[in-house]
């Protein structure tokens, strides 16, 4: 039995795919490398002293995807990471965005329906439910608006997977809407590699750590928050990756649905605390301006991650302490990111 893992070489991918190898998986991972490099692959390999199959290919690509289910046919359920997800990106980008999300998704699961494969996990966001009524926010909660085109992607991505499972109750489907992924593995060989400007915030206060940017720009101290910074549910990314196994084992007990679950901590911080908390970390104080707000932006929201816990016995171990200290950890040791 093999897992199948698109998008495999990126951030969450490359940690996901270590864990399901320690786990004694199998795992097969497709990749076309736009936004990562084989190298977090060889590293997880080197790392679990176990191998792996990877495609260089292209979701849009059917002939690639029929390729990889022919030469590996005990691939039994696929983790869907593979997408682009910069959300500035998608609002001057929108054609490149539905086209690359939505329609490889639909190419990837029809490769999937014709070869009898129909479990997957599917990496949705807590964007979906766009603005909140409260900032805690359970599955209950409705779909809202999304403030651009990635953010849509997403929610659509979960509605065609549900009509497909509606359309064949044989399909297994597990939406994982997670919260913000930050840190790395402790080993500090794989991490988060941003190309060019980092749109997220720890990633940027990383490269204000190690030398490569002058200061952190904060985005607005005036929200209705304790501090005024905008406030949002970090979580470690090996929790994460450990969210995925144990919704691998959900895919195996049930018996046809469609499963929702929140990936967060259930705690919120600011962006002041999270820059403090990485000051620790690396231990010096990092500088900062205070910017105008950020468009689509909103105050703050953090998940309720009790169905998870419930349904799946997962729940994340780490604190923002120590999603910053191995952040830093990965940061200080490849400066520059798998490039050295
Ligand atoms: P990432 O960019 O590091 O990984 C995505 C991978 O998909 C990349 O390696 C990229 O090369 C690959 N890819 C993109 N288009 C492809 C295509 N057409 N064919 C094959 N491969 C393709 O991003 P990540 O942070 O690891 O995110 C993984 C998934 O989780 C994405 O779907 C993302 O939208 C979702 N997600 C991420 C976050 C976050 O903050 N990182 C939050 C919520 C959801
Ligand atoms: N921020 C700054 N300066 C920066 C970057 C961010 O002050 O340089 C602030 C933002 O204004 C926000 C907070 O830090 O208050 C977090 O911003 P991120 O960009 O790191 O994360 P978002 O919550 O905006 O979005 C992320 C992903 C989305 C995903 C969402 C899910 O980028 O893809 O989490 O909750 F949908």
């Amino acid at each position: 039995m093999s897992i199948l893992v698109t998008g495999g070489a990126g951030y969450i991918g490359s940690h996901t795919v270590l864990e399901l190898l320690e786990k004694g998986e199998k795992v097969v991972v497709f990749d076309n490398l736009v936004n990562s490099c084989e190298e977090s692959l060889n590293r997880v390999q080197k790392l679990t002293g176990k191998s792996l199959k990877f495609y260089e290919a292209d979701m849009l690509d059917r002939t690639a995807m029929d390729k990889i289910f022919d030469e590996n046919p005990d691939i039994t359920a696929v983790i869907h990471f593979a997408g682009l997800k910069a959300v500035g990106e998608s609002v001057a980008k929108p054609i490149e965005y539905y086209y690359n999300n939505i329609c490889g998704t639909l190419v990837l699961i029809e490769a999937m329906k014709a070869h009898n494969c129909k479990n997957i996990i599917f990496s949705s966001s807590a964007t979906v439910y766009g603005i909140p009524e409260t900032p805690c926010i359970t599955e209950l909660f409705p779909k809202g608006q999304c403030s651009n085109p990635y953010g849509w992607t997403k929610s659509m991505i979960e509605q065609i997977l549900t009509d497909i499972q509606t359309s064949d109750p044989e399909w297994n489907v597990v939406l994982l809407r997670y919260f913000n992924p930050i840190g790395a593995h402790k080993s500090g060989e794989i991490g988060e590699d941003p190309q060019g400007i980092p749109n997220n915030l720890v990633p940027y206060i990383a490269q204000v750590a190690v030398g490569r940017r002058e200061h952190l720009n904060i985005y607005g101290n005036d929200y209705n928050t304790p501090d005024g910074t905008g406030v949002r549910d970090y979580i470690h990314v090996v929790d994460l990756a450990l969210g995925h196994i144990k919704s691998l084992d959900k895919l195996n007990e049930m018996n046809g649905g469609v499963k929702t679950y929140n990936l967060g901590t259930g705690k919120g911080y600011s962006v002041l605390d999270v820059l403090h908390a990485y000051e620790k970390a690396c231990g010096k104080e990092l500088p900062y301006v205070i910017a105008p707000r950020r468009p689509g932006d909103i105050d703050g929201f953090y998940s309720d991650p009790s169905l998870a816990k419930e349904e799946l016995g997962w729940q994340a171990q780490y604190d923002i302490d120590e999603m910053c200290r191995d952040s830093w950890n990965w940061q200080s040791k490849n400066p520059h990111g798998y490039k050295g």
